[in-house]
């Protein structure tokens, strides 16, 4: 079985890469300088090439606020790649992994939001991802998105990083209280891609959009104190969190208040239950301290 990942380098991509699959399985992952998703031809020839059994994409433009003022590459990475990896598996009769966003959904919504939901992004990141996932949907019937949230690892740019950097230097950090979603760790999101991929590779047939997110639900402000106090054996006595509304901090993209997945589908088809938030938030402080340096 053979597996090709695109946006290798990125926090799931590279988990996807390093996990641990099982013995006939060889994963072929490529980051941006090897293939660019927005050029068709670059798809077409690596799909050509490699003739993987599956593909994941995990490839995407993920900075919600630069995004606001570089439409054009947002759009580009996130709503014109997966259509051409679309095109490209279809013609090749390869099925598609691919990831989708709780921006997807404008946050109104007071219960966790169910993939039957309508979305209505608030900005152009989670606009230009929603367009991504409709090309999905109408260029491959063999597709599995995978939906997701909040997602943090030990490497990359994500919030836990960033929080920890900021108290490098900052005796009072400012955090958004009234945000609330669930934190995933991209290796559990890698974990959940694995099983479904295991199952497709099996003739599982269940296309379709799935939400995965860590089980629970807290604010920016709840994660950046959990993330303080799970690293303070490493880094000493947590900093003063204060907690600000999204009004006191005003940033170019409007973010949904509540993107809360229900993640009961994945359950019921795939088998799969997301752990809560802050059980891999512990692991993955562990290793951002132990293998990795904070400040990498
Ligand atoms: N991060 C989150 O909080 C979050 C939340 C919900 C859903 N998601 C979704 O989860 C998926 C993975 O996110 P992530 O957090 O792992 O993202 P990430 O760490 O930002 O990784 C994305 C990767 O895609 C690469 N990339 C960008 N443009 C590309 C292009 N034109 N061709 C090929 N590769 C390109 C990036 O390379 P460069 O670094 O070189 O640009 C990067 O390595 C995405 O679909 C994202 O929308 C993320």
């Amino acid at each position: 079985m053979k597996l090709l990942v695109l946006g290798a380098a990125g926090q799931i991509g590279h988990e996807l890469c390093r996990r641990v699959w099982p013995a006939d399985y060889r994963i072929a992952g490529v980051d941006r300088a090897e293939v660019d998703i927005t050029r068709q031809e670059a798809v077409a020839d690596t799909l050509r090439q490699e003739r993987p059994d599956i593909v994941i994409n995990a490839a995407a433009y993920t900075a919600v606020d630069r995004a606001e003022s570089e439409p054009d590459v947002a759009w580009a990475v996130n709503a014109a790649g997966p259509g051409h990896l679309a095109v490209g598996c279809e013609t090749a009769g390869i099925p598609l992994v691919h990831i989708s966003t709780d921006y997807v959904f404008d946050g109104r919504k007071e219960a966790p939001y169910r993939e039957d939901d309508p979305v209505n992004p608030l900005g152009v990141y989670g606009r230009s991802k929603e367009a991504g996932d409709r090309a999905v949907r109408e260029g491959l019937p063999e597709h599995v998105i995978v939906r997701t949230a909040w997602v943090y690892s030990a490497q990359g740019h994500n919030f836990a990083r960033t929080m920890l950097r900021l108290a490098a230097d900052r005796p009072v950090l400012r955090v958004v209280a009234d945000q609330i979603g669930s934190p995933t760790s991209a290796a559990d999101a890698a974990a959940a891609i694995a099983t479904i991929v295991q199952r497709l590779a099996a003739g599982d047939r269940n296309w379709g959009t799935y939400n995965f997110a860590g089980a629970g639900a807290v604010s920016w402000h709840g994660f950046a104190e959990a993330i303080f106090e799970l690293a303070s054996p490493w880094r000493g006595a947590p900093p003063r969190v204060d907690a600000i509304t999204t009004a006191e901090y005003p940033t170019p993209a409007q973010r949904p208040a509540n993107s809360v997945l229900d993640c009961r589908l994945i359950r019921e088809v795939f088998g799969i239950e997301p752990r809560p938030w802050r059980e891999a938030l512990a692991e993955v402080i562990r290793e951002l301290y132990e293998t990795v340096s904070p400040s990498a």
